[in-house]
């Protein structure tokens, strides 16, 4: 027995965004039901695996030189190397300099641990390959258990092709999660003492549901409008919206329900049309600044956050200073801010010159980062005084006598322990607050 565990062993390290967060934990769960175990200690495992990310040239050289040094370290030993996820759809590099085994992509998790299993009996098998599209809905994520909140996924893929961007390519198609099995599996987490989920997409808003042989399709609305009566003591999060996809029809649910939370994150990417389009975003800063009023027009309280990219192909002083146009407008709460990076395979990199010196790139991203702290300094700024409803998280990093946790607006509270517990809802004053953080007193 002792032998099969030490010889199924497995470590697993995370990279990129919340959907690879969540699917690690489908990952785990795969892998622990064919008898594989798993381990939080690298010098244990003998398989090693990293769930990667493609978005950007800088995430990928993360992953390279991380792997270049486990095998330096782990030279003598043998362990099997594997790649998952987005990097493993786009790049050959990691098998020319032998640094993994295999390598799988976002739609063949299921097949991990045959894999494994054909290399432990000396097969090789690299590259593995395989376009259908995946959902894992039969398969319940394998969740750390002190944790009150949760990433659940409810589309997979992405049909809209902007044209920087890899994730088409590494992920696939668009395939909606059916509702059946979201609202289970959001009724076992709410059993098991989770407080609050965030649906997962790169694109929630064009979720579409059809039962076989119905007329009318299940679209994003109807399902948080569903999530938010079926889950009453839940808070309910999503993440990402396309703004070309945002409709009325989801503002006025979110209005609707308090259990809902009142923060949007749309990018934006760029205040500049030339940019939209040759980025092929399908709104303009007109329509996009549009949907922002209507959003404060219907939900006041709602806070709204954005990535930006600068340096994209042909990006002039002119459309950079529109975009700067629109953050002045918006005075966004937060944001993610990045500096275009070519992708093998997109549009822009097959079509587009990469025409902006990296110097420009470096100095427009430092002017908006700059910008968005103005601006989060203003947002944070207002709610000294208030009272906020604060989900209790965990532990505040820099002070063992603080809890921290969320509100409503997805803004981090920290506040003294007193006697409450992770997990329980409080109410916070709020005395003071840095550009990312609200720092208060509990009052209940
Ligand atoms: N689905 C989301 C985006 C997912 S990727 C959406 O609708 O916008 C997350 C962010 O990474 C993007 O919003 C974009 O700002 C950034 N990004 C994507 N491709 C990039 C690239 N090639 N270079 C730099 N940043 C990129
Ligand atoms: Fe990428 Fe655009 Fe989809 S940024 S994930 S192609 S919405």
């Amino acid at each position: 027995m002792l032998n099969t565990i030490n010889n199924n062993l497995f470590y697993l390290e995370t990279y990129g965004c919340q959907m690879n967060i969540s699917d690690s934990e489908i990952i785990i769960s795969i892998l622990l039901k064919q008898g594989f175990y798993l381990t939080y200690n690298i010098e244990k495992a003998n398989i090693i695996l990293l769930n990667t990310c493609a978005i950007r040239e800088n995430a990928k050289m993360t992953i390279l030189n991380r792997l270049q040094y486990l095998k330096s370290l782990y030279q003598h030993k043998k362990k099997i190397f594997g790649i998952i996820g987005c990097l493993s759809k786009i790049d050959n590099e990691f098998f020319s300099k032998k640094l993994v085994n295999f390598s799988i992509n976002p739609n063949s998790y299921k097949e991990i641990p045959k894999i494994i299993n054909y290399i432990k009996q000396g097969k090789k098998i690299e590259f593995h390959k395989n376009n259908k599209i995946e959902t894992y809905e039969n398969i319940y994520p394998f969740r750390q258990q002190y944790k009150v909140t949760a990433f659940l996924s409810i589309i997979r893929g992405c049909n809209n092709m902007c044209t920087f961007c890899i994730v088409p390519f590494t992920r696939g198609r668009e395939i909606s999660i059916s509702p059946y099995s979201i609202i289970n599996e959001c009724k076992k987490l709410y059993n098991n003492g989770y407080k609050e989920i965030t649906l997962l997409g790169q694109n929630v808003d064009s979720y579409s549901w059809k039962e076989t042989n119905k007329k009318n399709n299940l679209n994003f609305a109807k399902l948080l409008n569903m999530l938010a009566i079926q889950l009453p003591f839940m808070r309910i999060r999503f993440t990402t919206s396309n703004p070309h996809d945002f409709s009325d029809e989801v503002i006025n649910i979110i209005s609707k329900y308090s259990n809902i939370c009142k923060h949007i994150h749309l990018p934006v990417q760029s205040g500049s049309n030339k940019m939209l389009k040759l980025m092929n975003r399908k709104y303009t800063r007109e329509s996009y600044i549009y949907l922002i009023k209507k959003i404060k027009n219907t939900i006041p309280e709602c806070s709204i956050s954005h990535d930006i990219m600068t340096g994209f192909c042909n990006e002039n002083e002119e459309d950079h200073k529109y975009t700067i146009s629109l953050m002045n407008e918006i005075k966004y709460h937060y944001g993610y801010m990045f500096i275009y990076s070519p992708r093998p395979g997109t549009y822009a990199y097959r079509q587009l010159s990469d025409n902006v010196p990296y110097k420009t790139k470096q100095k427009r991203l430092q002017e908006i980062i700059n910008l968005q702290k103005e601006h989060s300094y203003f947002n944070m700024k207002q709610y000294i005084g208030q009272i906020q409803e604060v989900l209790i998280e965990g532990r505040s990093k820099k002070n063992d006598l603080y809890w921290y946790g969320k509100n409503t607006q997805n803004i981090t509270v920290v506040f003294p322990k007193k006697n409450y517990k992770i997990g329980n809802f409080v109410n916070v004053k709020i005395l003071d607050f840095t550009s990312v953080t609200l720092i208060g007193n509990i009052i209940n």
